[in-house]
């Protein structure tokens, strides 16, 4: 079957492969074909050959209440009509005190202050900035740096590219902002040998190592620490128990910032609208986006304590940062609209409860001898895949350069399942399908996965 034309009469995979710059997108893959998907519907989207896809990772951790929403839709024609546009330049608009009022009382202790932008990237950037000036304000200017883990992604702007721990993508862009240090993720399966079946123990490492790095850099030069509730790069890593009761208690005892990034986690992906709230731990800062809209319109937020507003909130103080198209009117709107679907349809408590059920049928996968780990929380879930299960050995570049791109990501798309299949880390599969999914879900995507996972070992 062939695919779609422009208004210009071009087919579009070679209008796309002549014109269109992918993001993070090998160009040279669209030599061959480039997937144009030009629908959505619930939890499926179809390309223009008109085939079918099961969208396993909600566009890109995005789509939480499915696709094809006519009230989202309509919220935005609605609002579009009504203002367009205006900015947050000294200026509010009801879209964004409506919705700035709501975070705020989803948001766990006095995180009540809300400064839009327009993804995630700039929520980072946004926080990694409000912590610099906040501490030069409250009489610390030395306090500048920040500290996160390795393999953890946090956006592109080069602010939160020095805070991503994930050196290929920095090295073309060297040098970026100083001040970014690293420590260890919380990944059990490959933590140090001796504290693996130990998973109180482990976080403790984990987190004391945070502390760690503090003490070598000196407390009074490190500003804030930038951690996920459960880390996506590398392959959904949940924090081990008592993780984050010990990161605050070393943030309070140095007094360094905890940001909780919920670019991916927030907004149900882990169950609650807010995912520190799943773990019970309250940062200074949340940074979110994605999810907020579902993706029917681009938004982001960093959601800041009463405590880092305080120097701002009298006086000629001010923050000098600030995008047009931050909080947006309609993407405002459209957030609105989206948590009322959440609410209306229970989507937190349908997490909660479908969460275990997804976790089960995803291991039944450990009997084939690629799997090596199955890992995550809520509506979020990676798959390790080894070369040995036992000594865990995984794949070399080359083997994950054939097994990724060059079989897994297509063999799964064309048995028509879009997830995503990661080498930042070692090779994994990543599951966040939307939170409207439920068990008879869960058993198509096992299913596909077998049998291309198995398909994956026989060529290998
Ligand atoms: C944890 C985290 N932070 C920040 C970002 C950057 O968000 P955006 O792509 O909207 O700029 C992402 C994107 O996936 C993310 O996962």
């Amino acid at each position: 079957m062939t695919g779609s034309t422009t208004p210009r009469g071009t087919l579009r995979t070679t209008a796309a492969r002549d014109h269109l710059w992918g993001h993070f997108t090998r160009q040279s893959a669209w030599e061959d074909d480039v997937p144009i998907i030009v629908r959505g519907e619930g939890h499926h989207i179809w390309d223009d050959t008109g085939r079918r896809y099961f969208d396993a990772l909600s566009g890109l951790f995005v789509v939480q209440v499915g696709h094809g929403r006519a009230e989202l839709a309509e919220r935005a024609r609605e609002q579009a009509e009504q203002l367009a546009f205006f900015p947050l330049w000294s200026y509010a608009h009801p879209q964004a005190v409506d919705l700035a009022e709501r975070l705020a009382a989803h948001a766990p202790g006095d995180l009540n202050r809300v400064f839009f932008t327009t993804g995630g990237g700039e929520a980072v950037e946004t926080a990694w900035k409000l912590a610099k000036q906040y501490w030069k304000l409250v009489g610390k200017p030395g306090k500048h740096k920040v500290i996160s883990r390795a393999v953890a992604y946090h956006g592109t702007p080069q602010g939160a590219l020095s805070i991503t721990g994930i050196p290929a993508l920095k090295a073309p862009f060297e040098p970026l902002v100083p001040g970014a240090h690293k420590v260890p993720n919380t990944n059990i399966y490959r933590g140090p040998e001796h504290l693996r079946d130990d998973p109180k123990a482990f976080g403790r490492w984990a987190a004391d190592r945070i502390e760690e790095q503090i003490l070598f850099e000196g407390a009074d030069t490190v500003a804030a620490v930038f951690l996920e509730p459960v880390q996506n790069s590398g392959g959904c890593f949940p924090p081990p128990p008592g993780y984050f009761e010990r990161v605050r208690e070393i943030c309070d005892a140095h007094d360094v910032l905890l940001v909780s990034d919920e670019v991916i986690c927030a907004f149900g992906r882990i169950g609650e609208i807010f995912a520190c709230n799943d773990f019970g731990y309250v940062p200074d800062m949340i940074t979110c986006a994605k999810g907020l809209t579902s993706g029917y319109s681009p938004i982001g937020a960093t959601i800041v304590s009463d405590r880092l507003f305080e120097p701002f909130r009298t006086g000629s103080t001010t923050f000098y940062h600030g995008y047009t198209f931050g909080g947006h009117p309609v993407s405002a709107a459209v957030a609105m609209a989206n948590l009322d679907i959440f609410e209306r349809e229970h989507l937190t408590e349908r997490v909660h409860t479908n969460a275990p059920i997804f976790r089960s049928t995803l291991e039944k996968l450990t009997d084939l001898p690629i799997v090596g780990d199955v890992r995550g929380e809520g509506y979020f879930y990676g798959i390790e895949l080894v070369k040995d299960k036992v000594t865990r050995e995984t794949f070399d570049d080359d083997e994950s350069e054939r097994l990724l791109r060059g079989f897994l990501s297509k063999a799964l798309f064309d048995a028509g399942l879009y997830c995503r299949a990661d080498d930042r880390g070692d090779p994994v599969i990543q599951l966040a399908p939307p939170l409207t999914t439920g068990p008879a879900e869960f058993d198509e995507i096992e299913q596909i996965l077998r049998s291309v996972l198995t398909e994956a070992w026989a060529r290998l």
